[in-house]
């Protein structure tokens, strides 16, 4: 393993590296470091290191190695939804739990002193911080390295969000979420105006630059809601102020989840040629766009979001639970858009991007039985399973696909040299005999032959194929199974 000790990025492989226990000797920029004599890692990512310690994956133990996992959609304040939303479909949903809880991150801007310009993550409400603070934690336990959030409204939540994953280490893109437009948001949780809307905006923008002036953990994303929110003005100037930054700002938003959502755009925006329409009038479908879910897309629409290189985010935890429908993952693959995949909590129930790449897997199964993807393909023998992702599939678009989705492919995603080291160790367990637990013993005192792992059945002949083990972490591993992970070469969560 052949580490860069000061910028946490992987300068290439090398095998031949001298092994003593638990360390072995790397191979520096300052030239061979002994690890056992070098000083451990900083405690900050700035830090300057002379060593890295090396935990090595121990193959007995089915551990190995993974890229960090990239949410390139997940709404940090509704974690505490996380599982509720009955038989809502979205636009109830919203209503009934979504904008209630989002509400209580803060105090509503007011109309008499203006927009909110605290800044100070102090003056935060306690339950934001705390809540905040565990999403980060719960997240980075399930491998994700980089997420791209929504945070509310409210100017000090969200600015303490981006204190918190820069605490922690986890890399993260931060979008003080922008709506609006009266007509749709409630009265009670609702930009003052449009004006307030983009100079709230500006003000955590200028926190996160203060932050991390290099962006080397935490950014700014722009993020109107998604168009029913948001009024033509804010719209206008959110575009606006994505091309004032060289490179132009991110931008994040929801497109084409739901029916009964695409009708409703239609009628608020009677001139636009479509939804995804909407956004390119103003400017806002760029190659650094985040789409989230895309389920509804016209030809049209999916030709103008290649021809302006956005980006999709799949949420297909999000689309099952709120019965929006199945994303044509497929389709948006052939005609060359770049996917990723989103937990989307909490039209998503779970935090876990390894759920959003099984469920991803499972969507695609069934996307052959939907009437759009059976008039598109009216010869059943010519593309017949061509819908169907594959584990392998799924867990690019989980890795490199959000890399490529969050505009940093050359960094994430990968063991490339160059890349940032952002991994999990994976443990899916072993046959050891010390590790049986007596809930394995049967009734009638023989000890069972289940290897006692969080997987818990893996290569109990040992005759399994990586490509099999991994198969079966997708299917029915968790967080039990990541035992450790590094976002820029910092440590930021282990499992003993
Ligand atoms: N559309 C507008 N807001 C939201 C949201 O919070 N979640 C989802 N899934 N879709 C949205
Ligand atoms: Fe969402």
């Amino acid at each position: 393993l052949w580490v860069s000790t000061t910028d946490g990025r992987i300068k290439g492989w090398n095998w031949e590296a001298r092994d003593e226990e638990n360390f072995v000797t790397l191979m520096t920029e300052k030239g061979w470091v002994d690890l056992e004599s070098a000083e451990p890692t900083g405690v900050s990512h700035d830090a300057p290191r002379i060593g890295i310690k090396v935990i090595k994956a121990n193959e007995e133990r089915n551990e190995f190695f993974f890229p960090g996992f990239i949410d390139t959609h997940i709404h940090a304040p509704q974690y505490p939804n996380a599982g509720l939303f009955g038989s809502t479909t979205l636009l109830d949903w919203l209503n009934t739990y979504t904008f209630p809880v989002e509400s209580k991150f803060g105090e509503q801007p007011d109309p008499n002193t203006g927009h909110q310009t605290k800044t100070d993550p102090k003056d935060t409400p306690i339950p934001a911080q705390q809540i905040y603070d565990q999403v980060i934690a719960r997240t980075l336990s399930h491998g994700t390295t980089c997420a791209s959030y929504f945070a509310t409204i409210h100017v000090p939540a969200t600015n303490a969000l981006a204190a918190l994953c820069h605490t922690r280490g986890q890399r993260a893109f931060i979008g003080r979420v922008c709506m609006d437009e009266p007509k749709f948001c409630p009265k009670y949780y609702c930009d003052f105006s449009a004006d307030d809307s983009i100079t709230a905006t500006r003000d955590t923008i200028d926190f996160i630059y203060s932050l991390d002036p290099k962006g080397r953990l935490v950014k700014p994303i722009l993020t109107p809601r998604f168009a029913p929110t948001c009024s033509r003005p804010a719209l206008k100037a959110l575009g606006d102020l994505a091309a004032e930054f060289d490179p132009p700002l991110h931008i994040q938003t929801h497109i084409s989840e739901n029916l009964n959502e695409v009708a409703l755009v239609k009628e608020l925006f009677p001139e636009a040629d479509s939804y995804a329409g909407v956004y390119d009038d103003f400017n806002l479908l760029t190659r650094r766009t985040i789409l989230a879910h895309a389920v509804h897309l016209s030809a049209t629409e999916r030709k103008l979001v290649r021809e302006r290189e956005s980006k999709i985010s799949h949420c297909p935890a999000s689309n099952s639970s709120l019965g929006s429908g199945i994303c044509p993952v497929r389709t948006l693959l052939d005609e060359g858009i770049t996917v990723g995949l989103g937990t989307d909590v909490s039209g998503g129930y779970s935090p876990s991007i390894l759920e959003a790449t099984r469920q991803a897997c499972l969507a695609s199964r069934l996307l052959g039985y939907t009437a759009e993807w059976k008039e598109d393909h009216p010869d059943p023998q010519e593309d017949e399973g061509r819908e169907k992702l594959s584990v392998a599939e799924s867990l690019y678009l989980a890795t490199r696909g959000g890399a490529a989705v969050v505009d940093m492919a050359e960094d994430l995603g990968g063991f490339d040299a160059g890349m940032l080291w952002d991994v999990q160790l994976i443990q899916l367990g072993a046959m050891k005999e010390v590790e049986r637990s007596p809930l394995e013993t049967f009734s009638n005192g023989e000890e069972s032959l289940v290897a006692a792992g969080p997987v818990g059945n893996v290569d109990i002949f040992g005759t399994e194929t990586w490509e099999e083990k991994i198969q079966k972490w997708v299917w029915s591993g968790d967080d039990r199974n990541v035992k450790a992970v590094w976002v820029g070469g910092r440590l930021v969560h282990t499992r003993s």
